[in-house]
């Protein structure tokens, strides 16, 4: 290789790094997470997209919560009414085919959400925390409709490995629960994949998710 394309070859490699360096934040709207974030207005809508860029207000409380029967959580977790009716179809379903779906994490307060995430910066650093853990106000668990599971395999992080996940792969969605931060999305959602992570937006919306592989990001746009 003459000097002269050796040297085309390092401006080419360097102009990619540039661009890689510069976009690997822009999320799918074209604007980056965390900015330009706005304030949630409709927070008990089922299908109420909170993400890196909407936040719900820090008192924000579901106004119907209620206790998930202990057959289908590892303690006292709490859902809102029609999430937890779902929740406890779906695993109790699942159980009657000798399944076991078990809630781990439902409803977090914006207080709880804040102390989980600091511990993450605390613990691996902020880029580490924002690739796993929502700021506090940008988490789904705060509006009481998103549970994370565990089965059989009674570890929530190794879900992916468990026989419940192809079974929850498939019929989520029949009971309105959609897998909210997919294998390959995480430049729409701002999250890496999390195989134990489902939230309920009711039949109709979850089934056309399913349906065409959206995200929820996804679904709201068109
Ligand atoms: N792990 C999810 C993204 C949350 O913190 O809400
Ligand atoms: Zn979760």
């Amino acid at each position: 290789m003459g000097v002269e394309t050796f040297k085309k070859c390092v401006y080419v490699v360097l102009f990619i790094l540039i661009v890689i360096f510069f976009t690997k934040d822009i999320n799918f709207f074209g604007s980056k997470f965390y900015e330009h974030i706005k304030e949630i207005e409709n927070p008990t809508d089922l299908t109420v997209l909170v993400n890196k860029n909407y936040k719900l207000k820090e008192d924000y409380i579901p106004p119907d919560l209620e206790q998930i029967p202990l057959d289908y959580a590892t303690d006292d977790k709490y859902m809102r009414k029609e999430a937890k009716e779902a929740f406890e179809r779906l695993s109790e379903d699942a159980k009657q085919m000798g399944y076991q779906i078990i809630a781990t994490s439902t409803y977090r307060s914006y207080e709880y959400q804040e102390k989980l995430y600091d511990y993450y910066v605390k613990m691996k650093g902020q880029d580490y925390a924002d690739s796993c853990s929502a700021r506090p106000g940008h988490s789904e668990h705060q509006t009481g409709l998103s549970v994370d599971v565990m089965g059989s395999n009674q570890d929530y992080d190794l879900f992916a490995e468990s026989i419940e996940f192809d079974w929850m792969k498939h019929h989520a969605h029949l009971y309105g629960f959609i897998l909210r931060y997919p294998e390959g999305k995480e430049k729409i959602t701002g999250f890496k994949y999390e195989p134990w992570h489902y939230r309920y937006v009711g039949v109709d919306a979850a089934t056309i998710i399913y349906e065409n592989g959206w995200t929820l990001e996804e679904y709201k746009k068109q």
